[in-house]
């Protein structure tokens, strides 16, 4: 054993956690219902096998389910074209970038790809990073914002990314551009809004304001006002950084941001490879100036090895056949069926997006029907506080552009089966 095994191995005998208590603190989590599974799956596609979590050992996978759950929104995960395109990146560039994009890592296959996002989102220049976490958190710090305006629903990698460049953070209310208008008034000291002005916070000439939404909000499936929040920035001299994980790929080949035609007054697009494109991997995309400064801020890229070229490839290829074939009409089509079939049977389904929310309200029935569910074969998630609301728990159910309609009525039929058992019809 070596010197230091050793003294782990002292630490243990001794029992000493000298503070650190991990089984205290998880059975603190237990207590506050808080604490959260593993749940293994053998393949990402709208089939699987899953499991209960094994903790440590080999996963016992049960019958196969349907999976209403994964953000694989277009199910490429598994698509030939998309498998070939990562093996062909493996084969030619490398399993792994190898080092820092700053230092070896930068590959012509990263610079292919940031030119294909660049396109689709209509802007100068991309920057791809390892996760869609990192490109928010590297971003946002590299900005280095005054004063941050962000929605209450944003997701949580925006919220570590406000903490941790230390700006002021201001919450405004979920998608209300009026609220956001209210927030900055009352930051403002010259202007329409000087009647309102809070006289301890006086904004400086050369002050940098940042407004961050998520484009498609992820638990409520529904979409922010961009049209007027940019209005709103533009009135109070802000820039606008919009979150499109769930929307890259879907609209219009890029985002809501391209649905809306709105690239010429987003600063910043930001998004991820790891739902619809199938992948691995996070980007932003904006002028030549601002992505060569996060090339040289932002520590998440700076300090972390390049994406995978599998990851680049198989996003490359996804990217590709989103914006060029006809998976994007075949998720929109099994959205509509499954929305129209939810709402007939009775539940209130939330959004106007390809994520459908089925409001239950109470944290027990949510967790009863995702039970239920399960039991006829169909995996979707309870989503509940303090994720949510309390009163407002929900399933949260996701099609693939990949079901068939025959797995669509399965769907239904075990929503209409547990909400009858469980009174909720
Ligand atoms: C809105 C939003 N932003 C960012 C992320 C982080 O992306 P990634 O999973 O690629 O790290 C996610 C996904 O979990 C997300 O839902």
């Amino acid at each position: 054993m070596t010197e230091q095994a050793d003294l782990h191995a002292d630490a243990e005998v001794g029992g000493s956690n000298h503070g650190f208590d991990p089984a205290a603190r998880l059975a603190e989590r237990r207590d506050r219902n808080l604490d959260r599974d593993l749940q293994p799956a053998d393949r990402v596609a709208a089939r699987t096998r899953m499991a209960p979590d094994p903790r440590g050992t080999r996963p016992d996978y049960g019958d196969e389910r349907l999976v209403f759950a994964a953000n694989n929104y277009l199910g490429l995960a598994q698509d030939d074209r998309v498998v070939r395109a990562a093996q062909q990146a493996a084969r030619s560039v490398g399993t792994g970038a190898g080092a820092s994009r700053l230092v070896t890592g930068d590959t012509g296959l990263h610079r292919a790809l940031e030119r294909d996002i660049a396109v689709a989102k209509g802007t100068e220049r991309a920057l791809l990073f390892s996760s869609g976490y990192a490109a928010n958190v590297g971003t946002i710090t590299a900005l280095d914002p005054d004063v941050i305006f962000s929605d209450e629903l944003n997701h949580a990698s925006i919220i570590d990314g406000c903490r941790l460049s230390g700006a002021e953070t201001v919450v405004y209310d979920h998608c209300d551009p009026n609220s956001l208008a209210e927030e900055m008034a009352a930051r403002n000291i010259s202007g329409e809004a000087d009647e309102q002005c809070d006289a301890n916070v006086q904004r400086d000439a050369d002050e940098s304001w940042l407004v961050v939404t998520d484009s498609v909000f992820s638990m409520d499936g529904d979409v922010a006002p961009l049209a007027e929040i940019c209005d709103v920035a533009e009135r109070f001299g802000a820039w606008v950084m919009v979150d499109e994980a769930h929307a890259t790929g879907l609209y219009d080949g890029g985002g809501i941001v391209q649905r809306d035609g709105l690239a010429d007054r987003i600063e910043v697009q930001m998004g991820t490879l790891s739902k619809a494109l199938a992948s691995q991997g996070g980007y932003i995309a904006g002028s030549e100036p601002l992505v060569e400064h996060v090339v040289n801020a932002a520590r998440s890229f700076v300090f972390s090895t390049g994406l995978a070229p599998p990851a680049v490839g198989a996003a490359r290829e996804a990217l590709r056949i989103a914006r060029e074939g006809d998976r994007r009409e075949q998720l929109w089509d099994n959205v509509e069926y499954l929305r129209d079939g939810l709402t007939s049977l009775g539940y209130d389904v939330l959004g106007e997006t390809q994520i459908l929310p089925v409001l239950v309200g109470s944290r027990d029935d949510a967790v009863a029907l995702a039970d239920r569910i399960r039991d006829c074969g169909i995996v979707a998630p309870a989503i509940r506080p303090p994720t949510v609301p309390e009163g407002t728990s929900r399933i949260r159910v996701a099609p693939m552009a990949t079901h068939t309609t025959a797995e669509l009525d399965r769907c239904l039929d075990a929503f209409e089966i547990a909400g009858q058992e469980r009174g909720l019809l």
